[in-house]
């Protein structure tokens, strides 16, 4: 069975402040973009990539994908993204041909997941799982709070055991009919995919997630990121 990844970059990337979209970002000199299909397109399953740009930048992020070297196995599609992380992934599922039953959904926000997980993630899939997540421990203790107004002290509501708890990354990995089942019937605003198949009353399995899987979030993930790759080439 055929693997495609859907690649979510239609988000403005608010948390990193000004600037261009933040799958555009720059690091060491590249795209965040261009790396996170690079680490796609490394993983020898993977036979299509379906980009989902910035709602009017899809012309734009064809011709980056164009003037990148990627590998000739790998076939590439863009298409325009939504208003919600959700709404995009669900545009780049639409665009899905027929003939690839195990999709996976990784953020360009996460461009330097190495290929071990990515084919990790594909090979729970393969062994029977409807949906698969790499995910890490905590080194945080977590607290659930009553929200305040930013600035005014929360009251703590309950401490969920740490050892039980999982930091969710991508790619997350999934049969396909169950993901297109999920996005068409959850409409509850979510933060990951996995999320609406358990919504499903689906089982979905962790698998070991990476350090370098982390999302490029506020500005000092862009100075972890680049310390990343400039070690990578070191
Ligand atoms: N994403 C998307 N379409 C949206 C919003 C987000 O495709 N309407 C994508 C982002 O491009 C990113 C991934 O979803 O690759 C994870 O989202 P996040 O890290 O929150 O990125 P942004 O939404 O861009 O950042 P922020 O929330 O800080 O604005
Ligand atoms: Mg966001």
């Amino acid at each position: 069975s055929r693997t495609a990844v859907v690649i979510p970059a239609a988000g403005r990337g608010v948390r990193l402040g000004p600037g261009a979209p933040k799958a555009l970002r720059a690091l060491n000199g590249t795209p965040m973009l261009i790396h996170a299909v690079r680490a796609m397109a490394e993983s020898r399953a993977v036979s299509l990539v379906v980009v989902v740009a910035p709602p009017d930048g899809a012309p734009g992020v064809k011709t980056l994908l164009d003037d990148h070297a990627l590998p000739e196995r790998t076939d590439f599609l863009v298409v325009p993204g939504g208003e919600s992380r959700q709404e995009s992934v669900r545009a780049g599922l639409d665009a899905l041909p027929p003939g690839f039953d195990i999709v996976l959904v990784h953020d360009a926000a996460r461009p330097l997941v190495p290929v071990d997980t990515v084919d990790g993630v594909i090979e729970a899939v393969r062994d029977g799982a409807p949906a698969v997540v790499p995910a890490l421990p905590l080194a945080d203790t977590v607290k659930q709070v009553e929200p305040r107004e930013a600035g005014q002290p929360e009251p703590v509501v309950a401490t969920p055991e740490r050892a039980r708890l999982r930091a969710v990354q991508t790619p997350q990995g999934f049969d396909r009919a169950t993901l297109v089942r999920a996005h068409e019937s959850v409409t509850d605003n979510v933060t990951d995919d996995a999320s609406m198949v358990e919504q499903l009353g689906l089982p979905v399995v962790v698998v070991p997630g990476h350090e370098e899987a982390f999302k490029v979030t506020r500005p000092l993930d862009l100075v972890l990121a680049e310390a990343v790759l400039a070690r990578r080439r070191a």
